[in-house]
């Protein structure tokens, strides 16, 4: 028996005092989970798609430990290396294909942020049975065979393009595959800029060893939106089991501007005259008239911007850049080729000047404020670019995961109408 499991009051919850047993048992666990905080490892993960730990570090953050990390990007590794300094206990690196289950211990949770390549709408949509995105099969193997080792928690996280993918079958068929396994499942959308100055909306599903819970009628809210609203209801053969949570921060207490470099006006980021020009030259005329406003300013303000290839009136196609200045930045993307990286704009007191965004600042915008930096500018970005948002995951755990009943109920509840 797992330790979660054996942790968990048992007896039945039905009848006239169930409401006031499931507090009890409620509070039993979030008192157990403060106080396994405490001892810190009691609760432990294995995360799945490491990349360089961000989602780790979310976890523990919240008390959690890690027990077994896996990634098949030496690169990755290695920065992941650079900053915990522990690969050697506890990291296989390879093809999730390949792991043996008996190779991973027995954990309370196993994350999954696998990749989204083809999963995003910024891609070529072959979807979760083709390319990398595939990987979650192999996930799915090693839960499998792991057998009665099983965690009882798991934890995805992927683009919200996941849900949309293949007209929506993807979602409902990963869905299925831990059902299958005996994971009731808890879809939800955490956006990075509740916490950060970073725009980076993201999927995340938490399956639980527990009955499901039908659901009867759903209305949108800041974590179930519309569209995931609409995947649920329509997914009528899926085992659902919908925590009810506390809404997460509607916006990040820290803007843009906080967590910029003060780099000196003749630091070599800040690109040369000739290259900011250029830039300037990219922005369409309303993007163009919002710089000048800004240049207006008695002090600095800043801007964000991403290039993208945009077809003109004349039907040829023109590399243009894309300014936000909403104090929060674009989504980190990973750099392939070159355009994937974020460009700062800053203006005021009469003047611009532009430069690309450093891994520190990458850094802070995901809440990896000390995150040790290593490797070349492009590892970094592309690490950072792959990664979870800290303090969201900090967040799921702390308000998903810990209220979720982990021992059977004996009788499934109807969800009511939100
Ligand atoms: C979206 S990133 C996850 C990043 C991670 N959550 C973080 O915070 O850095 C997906 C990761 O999956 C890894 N990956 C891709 N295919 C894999 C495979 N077949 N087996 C194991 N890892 C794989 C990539 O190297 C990448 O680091």
């Amino acid at each position: 028996m797992d330790q979660l499991t054996a942790a968990w009051p048992r007896g039945s919850v039905s009848g006239r005092y169930a409401g006031y047993h499931r507090a009890v048992r409620t509070a039993t666990l979030r008192l157990w989970v403060s106080s396994s905080r405490k001892r810190e490892s009691n609760l432990r993960f294995a995360e799945f798609f490491a990349g360089i730990g961000l989602v780790r570090m979310g976890l523990e953050a919240a008390g959690w430990s890690v027990a077994y990390a896996n990634d098949i990007d030496p690169v990755k590794r290695d920065q992941y290396d650079h900053h915990f300094g522990d690969t050697g206990d506890h990291f296989e690196l390879g093809d999730v294909h390949n792991i043996d289950p008996a190779s991973v211990p027995a954990v309370q949770l196993a994350t999954a942020s696998f990749p989204c390549t083809d999963l995003s709408v910024a891609g070529g949509r072959a979807g979760i049975r083709a390319g990398e995105s595939s990987a979650f099969w192999g996930f799915v193997q090693v839960l499998r065979g792991m057998g009665d080792r099983k965690p009882p928690l798991v934890m995805l996280e992927n683009v919200v393009g996941f849900l949309s993918s293949h007209g929506g079958k993807d979602f409902v068929e990963a869905m299925l595959a831990l059902n299958e396994l005996g994971y009731s499942v808890d879809p939800l959308v955490l956006d990075a800029k509740w916490f950060v100055p970073q725009s980076r909306p993201r999927l995340f599903v938490v399956a639980a060893q527990a009955p499901a819970i039908p659901v009867t009628g759903l209305l949108a809210t800041q974590t179930r939106p519309a569209a995931l609203v609409h995947a649920i209801m329509s997914a009528r053969d899926v085992k659902w089991r919908l925590s009810d949570h506390p809404s997460p921060p509607r916006r990040s207490v820290l803007t843009l501007a906080d967590i910029l470099d003060d780099l000196s006006d003749d630091s070599p980021e800040w690109w040369p005259r000739e290259r900011a020009e250029y830039f300037l030259n990219q922005l369409s005329p309303r993007h163009l008239a919002v710089a000048k406003e800004m240049m207006k300013g008695k002090s600095w303000s800043y801007g964000t911007a991403f290039r993208r290839v945009r077809p003109q009136p004349n039907g040829r196609k023109r590399s243009m850049a894309e300014l936000r200045t909403d104090g929060v930045a674009g989504c980190l993307r990973t750099p392939k080729g070159g355009s994937g990286r974020q460009i700062l704009f800053r203006a005021g007191k009469g003047r611009y000047s532009v430069r690309l965004l450093t891994p520190r600042e990458c850094a802070r915008l995901m809440g990896a404020d000390d995150f040790n930096v290593s490797g070349s500018l492009n590892e970094a970005l592309f690490g950072f670019g792959d990664a979870v948002c800290v303090p969201a995951i900090t967040w799921l755990a702390e308000n998903v995961l810990p209220v979720r009943p982990i021992a059977a109920e004996t009788k499934p509840r109807s969800r009511a109408v939100q």
